[in-house]
């Protein structure tokens, strides 16, 4: 008899975007133009003085294991950035690298959830938060945001949803799929209702570097007195400096909870890649200049993206206040024939405007809420603009 799976094979999903990658990579491999507002990564190079760092560091010869938890200078690097930076007084040992904030998320819920824990996750969510929680045995509660309050959890939406099971909250601000930035006093609102519960929370600040008019970012587990001990904040280089490929990521966490998420790396992955390490050093407390004109051409393609949206029939958008996504409401054009095909959801939608106007954007229901399109503009301006053409076109029929 073959091999059979665990049982916890069936707790994984696999990923409703990995349609769309595939038709849109099979459009691509027939040599169709394909106009790709998929990506959740920045189209430009890692900048120089960043890739000068891994070069050194190869020719130097750090290349072998590191600690686990990863090298004493990136763990402080990180600890000053957050202790100086941000009003967050940080110990070295309270900061994890891991392979990408992706794994550091995976680690936290593995150190701070299991089986009969409940972990709130406010919709739209990144699309692995439920996932993995649902790898460490715990139940993902879903709570549904709406346009009308800004895809922002409330702080009666949170207390209605607890449970003497609750153990954490998962916050995400700035927000993929949705660019939303909780201001402060809302963050502020929140923070006393998980004081008030005795939960926990992660807080994926990984885009906090990347904000616009006027939206400012905050590190969430500052905003009160004794938040910091029950906060996980993750983040990593990955968006800020363009890494996505290099792999480092990190969370701060207190001592106890750091110290298990190293023990489980030392068990898992042991460290993350050295040479990545090195640059990932460069990147946090070197010259910030390569951030800053990476963030004003951001800036430019938002505002270009709200001006075109806007002009689309039917479709509204929270104008993001971070990240590189527009998260587009394409549900009047639901129950629609566009491109010679009745459109029946999202899903329908984006595959159809994969198909007839070889633009890929990403359903909604993929991030846990129905009747919208992601749009990522990480891709340059001429290439947004051919896309909103087609797009355009394709609303019209
Ligand atoms: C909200 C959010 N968290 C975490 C990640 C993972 O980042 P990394 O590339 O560092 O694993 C992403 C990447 O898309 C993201 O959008």
């Amino acid at each position: 008899m073959a091999l059979t799976l665990a049982e916890r094979s069936k707790l994984i999903a696999p990923s409703a975007t990995l349609a769309m990658a595939s038709e849109a990579k099979r459009l691509k491999a027939e040599g169709i133009d394909v106009l790709d507002f998929a990506l959740g990564e920045p189209d430009f190079k890692t900048p120089e003085n960043i890739q000068e760092a891994a070069i050194r560091a190869i020719k130097s010869g750090q290349t072998h294991y590191t600690p686990p938890a990863g090298i004493p200078e990136l763990r402080q690097a990180i600890a000053d950035h957050y202790t100086k930076a941000c009003g967050l007084p940080t110990q070295a040992v309270q900061v994890i690298v891991s392979n990408g904030a992706k794994h550091s998320l995976h680690n936290a819920l593995m150190a701070v959830t299991g089986p009969g824990d409940e972990v709130i996750i406010p919709a739209p969510y990144w699309v692995s938060y439920s996932d993995l929680v649902k790898l460490t045995g715990a139940t993902p509660v879903i709570v549904q945001t709406t346009e009308a309050e800004g895809f922002k959890l409330s702080p009666a939406a949170l207390r209605a949803n607890l449970t003497p099971r609750t153990k954490l909250l998962m916050l995400n601000s700035p927000s993929n799929p949705t660019g939303v930035v909780y201001e402060r006093a809302e963050l502020e609102a929140l923070a006393d209702v998980v004081l008030e519960a005795g939960i926990g929370v992660i807080s994926d600040e990984i885009y906090e570097q990347l904000t616009y008019g006027g939206a400012e970012p905050t590190v969430f587990a500052t905003l009160r007195p004794g938040l910091a001990e029950r906060t996980i904040t993750i983040s990593g280089v990955s968006k800020t400096y363009a890494m996505t490929g290099w792999r480092i990521g990190w969370a701060v966490a207190s001592a106890s909870v750091a110290k298990f998420m190293g023990d489980l790396q030392s068990q898992e992955t042991s460290n993350p890649c050295s040479v990545s390490q090195w640059a990932a050093i460069e990147a946090v407390a070197g010259p910030q200049e390569s951030v800053k004109a990476m963030h004003a051409q951001f800036t430019k393609r938002r505002a270009y993206v709200l001006e075109r949206i806007a002009g689309l029939p039917e479709v509204t958008c929270v104008a993001p206040g971070g990240a590189f996504y527009a998260f587009m409401n394409i549900s009047k054009h639901i129950g629609r024939e566009l491109g010679g095909k009745l459109i029946k959801s999202d899903t329908d939608f984006c595959l159809t405007a994969l198909a007839k106007a070889h633009i890929a954007l990403v359903m909604g229901s993929a991030f846990g809420t129905e009747g919208y399109a992601r749009l990522s503009f990480a891709t340059d301006l001429k290439t947004l603009e051919r896309g909103f053409d087609a797009l355009e076109s394709f609303l019209k029929g």
